[in-house]
């Protein structure tokens, strides 16, 4: 009797195992091992378009070519989080979601809006910065582009597979919609008298105009609705649910803590430092 109790109870306890064996199996169709690979290489990769100043941009100090940024800075914090160095890889923004599903990069950081089509290629975090897309023309023609109609038969620029690009196709159907991998080669462009007027947010927007006030202008025309407003987000690789949460651990801490603006101004100043 004894001895039936007993094998009884291993059959259950063994049965038990079993169920929780496949239980485990169950849990995730895949492993998540974003953090733990980030951890056993000692760095985080980084994927940006360093085109886009005061987010990210090439400065050469002592010596030595950086990229530098308010994403560049959020960067460091998500690695300093990790525990591991950073490593940012320059590449031009219509491959950055291409190469990171390609396991180039950890993650993307790039003054990337979160998009309803891009969140069937990767997972965005909580955003951190919010912007608006305004026309950059040169000085002087912010007047006179003043209404959508004022800009058919126009040369507008857009950097390719950008949100700026999709606007132009979509509000623009009669203007001439020019599309470049570089935002840097778009001002250029532009104040070369190749284009009439580039899209682009605000925030690099009123850069350009700042640094360059006799050369660029922000033009009176409203492109978007008041409301319509980007958010910045980091993407990762679908799936890497783990390393999203610590990205969101990091976000949530320069919020909270108000680091945001101190970042901004260090951008801007690196930026007048190191760049003509
Ligand atoms: N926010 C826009 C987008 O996601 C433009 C981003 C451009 N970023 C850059 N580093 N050039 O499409």
């Amino acid at each position: 009797m004894k001895l039936k109790n007993f094998m009884q109870t291993v059959a259950l306890f063994g049965l038990a195992l079993v169920l929780v064996g496949c239980s485990n199996k169950k849990a995730g169709p895949q492993t998540d091992n974003s953090i733990k690979d980030i951890k056993k290489a000692k760095v985080l990769t980084v994927g940006t378009s360093a085109d886009f100043e005061s987010f990210e941009f090439p400065i050469v100090k002592d010596g030595k070519k950086e990229f530098v940024g308010y994403d560049m800075m959020l960067a460091k914090k998500i690695a300093d989080e990790l525990g591991v160095k950073l490593k940012i890889v320059n590449i031009e923004f219509p491959s950055l979601i291409s190469e990171l599903n390609n396991n180039k990069v950890d993650l993307v950081l790039s003054g990337l809006s979160k998009t309803k089509k891009r969140e069937k290629a990767v997972d965005f975090s909580d955003s951190y910065y919010s912007v608006k897309n305004v026309l950059l023309v040169k000085k002087g023609d912010q007047d006179k582009y003043d209404t959508l109609k004022a800009l058919a038969g126009k040369q507008i620029g857009a950097q390719q597979s950008t949100t700026q690009e999709e606007l132009v196709k979509k509000k623009m159907p009669d203007a001439n919609l020019v599309s470049e991998s570089l935002v840097t080669s778009l001002a250029t462009e532009l104040a070369n008298d190749k284009l009439d007027g580039v899209v682009l947010e605000n925030a690099t927007a009123n850069n350009y105009a700042k640094k360059f006030s006799g050369k660029y202008a922000v033009a009176k025309v409203q492109l978007t609705d008041v409301k319509d407003v980007e958010a910045y987000s980091v993407a990762v690789k679908k799936g890497d649910k783990k390393l999203i949460k610590a990205v969101n651990k990091v976000i949530k801490q320069v919020k909270d803590s108000g680091q945001d603006g101190q970042m901004l101004k260090e951008a801007q100043e690196l930026q007048s430092k190191y760049v003509n």
